[in-house]
């Protein structure tokens, strides 16, 4: 309500909340924080797992922040844009979620403590922005280059990814088999790099345990052949993909057919399984020894395709024929009629396995050698989800090594370093603004404090020491060791994290925080602040 010539107007709806100033901004700060607050313990090695119950009673556990975030119903709008962070990380770097989201709610924290101090926000908004700029110059410089093709340094960053999530005693083989695929599926293209990690389809079985997960070189279908006569494997297949049914059409409900005498009946019908026929006949005579179709294949198909020795699987899925297509280099066919010789793929081998009780086919040695899946195996529904969450990440890390070949020290090393460097650049900057450059400077400590606190150490007399650590010469990468609770050298360690993760990490929580402490009104519809998840949101406030 404003007052207008002494006439109150009433602006905004009937049962609008608003909340203005401090307060608003306040209640923003102490949400944001509780979502990083939310997080924190899972953060690390020694981090705990949460488990997650859905409203349909559905349970997931994990180490994983994007995850735990993304199942959490959270209502208010400013904890929300913390969840982006998560978000954003995952989908640009894929590890690292945590990490960004504990980052932001440090900021904001320090933030909060600034204001508290009377320390205008603008002012804040301004050193924060300052101290982000500088501290992505100093990481490029702390980072070091690694050749993107040295295996051994890739299995280490890929293992650190893993170090924290609960797959215990496989990391090595899961570590391997990251490299391996992303190695294969590298497209050269001049001097780029092409990595699209869509392409190495996982597939989860469970079954067996976590190390008979395997890497094979193709695609697997989830399916089985369906006639028991048609063989079990074959060598140098040509490949049929075939989008439309094998099955006598069923004549529309609304078509009339008026049969006159018996005779006009199996006329009818020998016309129907004619059709069929030529469909089928169609496959046999270009070749195809195997077909995999979207659709259904009846039982009349099935045995006249068996008697030809040709394998079939029907009822694929589109995801998994555009794969075969992309594997085989075959044409996804409607018309059959036309089907020829050069819209069939090939194949050196198409097999069918039995999968701890399951049969599923693989098809291998394929026209595009980058065709690569992998089979996760493990004993619970749980297990094998977590491992193939974990897997991600390793296969993100590798990824962007191999984009972007710079390393970080792990284990906290990096943002100790980062800190002291950016407290350095502060006192250049003098007046109020310095104050918020440090506050950001203090705020990058959490992760190390964090690190710390999850594997029992006492975060403070740690703390002191890593900083004197720093203060030595090659004293960049002394981090957290969560064994000994002693500062060591993580790079010799082997705790590597490609540069992007932290830069993605610093940017993201950076921007979040900035935006929620622009916040100084929050207008919300009635019943807005209480919406759920696909309630009506607060835009941010931007200038
Ligand atoms: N062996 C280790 N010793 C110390 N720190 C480690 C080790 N392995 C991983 N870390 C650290 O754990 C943190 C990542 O933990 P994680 O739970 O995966 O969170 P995020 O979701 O941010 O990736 C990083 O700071 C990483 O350097
Ligand atoms: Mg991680």
């Amino acid at each position: 309500m404003v007052q207008f010539s002494g006439v109150p107007v009433i602006v905004l709806k009937e049962g609008t909340e608003r909340r203005q100033g401090r307060n608003a901004q306040k209640n923003n700060i102490a949400a944001s924080i509780a979502v990083a607050e939310a997080i924190r313990t899972t953060l690390g090695p020694k981090g705990m797992d949460k488990m997650l119950v859905d409203s349909l009673g559905d349970v997931t556990i994990t180490n994983d922040g994007a995850t735990i975030l993304d199942e959490i119903d959270v209502q208010h709008p400013a904890a929300k844009m913390m969840i982006e962070i998560a978000k954003t990380q995952d989908i640009r770097v894929g590890d690292g979620t945590t990490t960004s989201v504990i980052i932001g709610g440090s900021l904001l924290k320090s933030a909060q403590e600034l204001i508290d101090q009377s320390v205008h926000p603008t002012i804040i908004l301004r050193g924060y922005r300052k101290a982000l700029i500088k501290s992505k110059d100093i990481l490029k410089k702390i980072a070091e280059k690694v050749d993107s093709s040295d295996k051994k340094i890739l299995k280490q960053a890929a293992i650190t990814a893993m170090n924290s999530k609960s797959i215990v005693g496989v990391r090595e083989p899961f570590a391997e088999i990251a490299v391996k695929s992303i190695l294969q599926i590298v497209d050269l293209r001049g001097d780029l790099k092409i990595i699209d990690i869509d392409q190495i389809q996982i597939i989860k079985k469970e079954g067996g345990s976590l190390s008979d997960t395997e890497l094979i070189n193709g695609i697997i279908i989830d399916k089985e052949i369906v006639h028991p006569m048609m063989p079990k494997s074959l060598k140098n297949v040509k490949i049929a993909l075939i989008d439309t049914p094998l099955e006598i059409e069923k004549t529309e409900f609304d078509a009339e057919i008026k049969i006159q005498s018996p005779d006009q009946i199996t006329r009818f019908l020998e016309e129907e399984e004619n059709m069929l026929k030529r469909k089928v006949s169609a496959i046999i005579n270009s070749g195809a020894k195997a077909i995999f179709c979207q659709k259904g294949i009846d039982d009349k198909a099935q045995s006249l395709l068996a008697r030809e020795n040709i394998i079939a699987i029907r009822r694929v899925k589109r995801s998994d024929m555009e794969k075969l297509s992309r594997a085989t280099k075959a044409k996804i066919i409607t018309n059959l009629v036309e089907l020829t010789l050069e819209d069939l793929g090939a194949s050196g081998l198409v097999e069918e396995k039995k999968v701890g009780t399951d049969n599923m086919i693989f098809i291998s040695e394929c026209s595009d050698p980058k065709a690569v899946s992998i089979l996760i195996r493990g004993g619970l529904e749980h297990v094998v989800d977590e491992a193939e969450r974990t897997l991600n990440d390793a296969l993100c890390v590798v990824r962007n090594i191999v984009h972007n070949p710079y390393i970080l020290g792990g284990g906290g090393s990096s943002e100790i370093e980062l800190s002291k460097q950016l407290r350095d650049f502060a006192t250049t900057i003098g007046g109020r603004e310095q104050l918020a450059i440090e506050a950001y400077a203090y705020s990058l400590e959490v992760v190390p404090t964090t690190l710390a606190e999850n594997a029992g150490l006492d975060p403070v007399d740690l703390l002191v020491e890593l900083r004197a650590k720093h203060d030595t010469p090659d004293g960049k990468a002394m981090g957290v060791n969560i064994q000994t609770g002693k500062p060591s050298n993580m790079i010799e360690e082997g705790v590597i994290e490609p540069l992007v993760i932290l830069m993605q990490a610093i940017q993201s929580a950076t921007e979040v925080s900035s935006m929620i402490l622009k916040i100084d009104d929050v207008i919300a519809a009635s019943g807005g602040m209480k919406a759920g998840a696909g309630g009506p949101q607060m835009p941010p406030d931007m200038d």
